[in-house]
């Protein structure tokens, strides 16, 4: 498959013709999940075929399921069609070698023409059922607002000025219930804002799974003249949108350069903005901060360490909780005392109590006064970060016991608590925008339980305690703790 055909630069670009290369096509063939048995397969803009060829191609090898493909291929370009049938009479012998039925048409109309006589049920429509899959490098092109395809796309109620996002919507439409969608598209419909119409009616009608970012956009369409920034995505009609997306970057489709992550949709499109921006840049943030994290040596265990809910469930005890500190009852911590980087105790006046009553009700539910790394279980929308860390200081409060509240988690030495160095070190490390981007790569929600925080990657202890060492205060701002974390943790 040639990536250039040789022609001019002008006729391309009236065609929005770039053709993927075959890496790439592979790679995005690769993100189709199992098929039917009966695939219709729909490659619109099909050029010379290479994604056609790439989907036979992965569909012959790794979809044992599937025993028939019907493909169907819009190329508007005489110039495409020799080599495009050419691909297609190949993508038949490899059909046959699976023992797969094989038929193809290739249409020769405008996909856009074509598609509004189909779905606006036009003469052609009842013959016409919808794809199983469709995969599609839509061609880029503005499109002027008296144009034909403007006026095609707005009768069948879309409203876009670029035809590769035309191309889109209306794949989505012609696709089946669970039919699946990739592409490689320019990644502007991701925040222009010309392009929310666009977007609300594709989210509304698609469940992503995968979004792929190229670190650099040179290497995607080398020797064209591409300078879009392009993304590559995979997304199912009509189901309802998973809580996270597989979001993976690359500086070209080569896998063993890849970063991945499982990101929280609500990252990627956050919840109530009407325009409905995409957000992957901060994804690149948290593959990063993913990369980093999972590269430190150690698991909780290994620090001799481990986390636990705060034991004190308050309404449970509701009895012998105190308002005020008194000589028979114990600090009680909530996460309205962290202030400041430790724990300011009592809060006298504030709405939670500051004691537990020390008895045999409420004693299995306290734990041995000591240095701990509190952490809160929610934070609250405003709240900068998404793990917030203090460290209870024994020698502030009084008595040999105290009770963490359950929305709190402790980080403990085995029940005890720990070294001055230790704690401050850890407190330094998960208020670090390192941890907080990958937490926030990890979890859906404003939530941070005890198991998230058992499935981190620690620095070494050793690292843990040089951190702590050089940390003389606790009420730190957010570029001081990353500038001191910066020193100790190396790629
Ligand atoms: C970006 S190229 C991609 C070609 C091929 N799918 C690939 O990946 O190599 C888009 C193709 O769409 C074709 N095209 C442009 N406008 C079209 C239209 N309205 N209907 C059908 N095909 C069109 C162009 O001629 C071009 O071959």
């Amino acid at each position: 498959m040639k990536t250039d055909s040789g022609k001019g630069r002008d006729h391309r670009s009236l065609l929005g013709q770039f053709f993927t290369p075959a890496p790439t096509a592979a790679f995005l063939a690769s993100l189709f999940e199992p098929l039917p048995e009966e695939v219709r397969l729909l490659d619109a803009g099909a050029g010379e075929g290479a994604l056609s060829l790439a989907a036979v191609r992965e569909i012959s090898c790794s979809h044992p399921q599937v025993r028939a493909l019907s493909l169907v291929a819009y190329e508007v370009d005489p110039a495409a069609l020799p080599l495009l049938h050419g691909t297609l009479a190949g993508c038949g012998e490899l059909c046959q070698k699976a023992g797969i039925k094989f038929s193809f048409q290739v249409i020769s109309r405008d996909f856009i023409e074509d598609s509004k006589d189909i779905l606006s049920g036009g003469f052609f429509a009842e013959d016409v059922p919808s794809f199983h899959a469709a995969i599609v490098n839509p061609p880029y092109r503005k499109i002027a607002s008296d144009s034909h395809e403007r006026r095609d796309l707005s009768a069948l109620g879309i409203e876009t000025s670029n035809l590769y996002t035309g191309f889109l919507a209306l794949i989505t439409k012609r696709l089946a219930p669970r039919g699946q969608l990739v592409a490689i598209t320019p990644r502007s419909f991701c925040n222009g804002p010309y392009f929310q119409p666009f977007r609300r009616q594709f989210l509304d009608d698609m469940a992503v799974r995968r979004l792929h970012v190229f670190d650099s956009r040179s290497e995607t369409f080398k020797g064209s003249q591409v300078l879009q920034e392009t993304i590559i995505f995979h997304a199912l009609r009509g189901l309802p949108q998973g809580p996270t997306v597989h979001v993976s970057s690359s500086p070209g489709v080569d896998a063993s350069a890849m970063t991945e992550a499982h990101i929280s949709f609500a990252e990627i499109v956050h919840p109530g903005d009407c325009q409905r921006f995409i957000h992957i840049p901060s994804g690149e943030q948290h593959l990063a901060a993913k990369r980093r994290a999972s590269a430190l040596p150690a698991m909780l265990d290994q620090l001799g360490l481990m986390v636990s809910t705060g034991r004190v469930v308050d309404f449970r005890l509701r009895d012998s909780l105190r308002p005020d500190p008194q000589v028979d009852a114990a600090p009680l911590v909530y996460s309205s005392h962290f202030n400041g980087g430790s724990v300011h105790w009592p809060w006298l006046g504030g709405k939670k109590p500051n004691a537990i009553l020390v008895n045999d009700q409420t004693r299995p539910w306290l734990v041995p006064a000591g240095r701990y790394v509190l952490t809160k279980r929610f934070t609250s929308k405003e709240e900068k970060r998404r793990l917030v860390a203090s460290v209870f200081d024994p020698s502030q409060v009084p008595g040999d016991l105290v009770g963490f509240e359950n929305h709190l988690n402790y980080f403990h030495a085995c029940g005890a608590g720990l070294d001055r160095e230790l704690a401050a070190g850890l407190f330094a490390y998960l208020n670090s925008t390192l941890v907080d981007d990958y937490s926030r790569s990890f979890s859906g929600h404003t939530q941070v339980n005890a198991t998230d925080l058992r499935k981190l990657h620690y620095p070494s202890r050793q690292t843990l305690e040089a951190i702590g060492k050089g940390l003389e205060r606790l009420d730190l701002g957010q570029t001081e703790i990353d500038a001191i974390l910066e020193r100790h943790i190396h790629d």
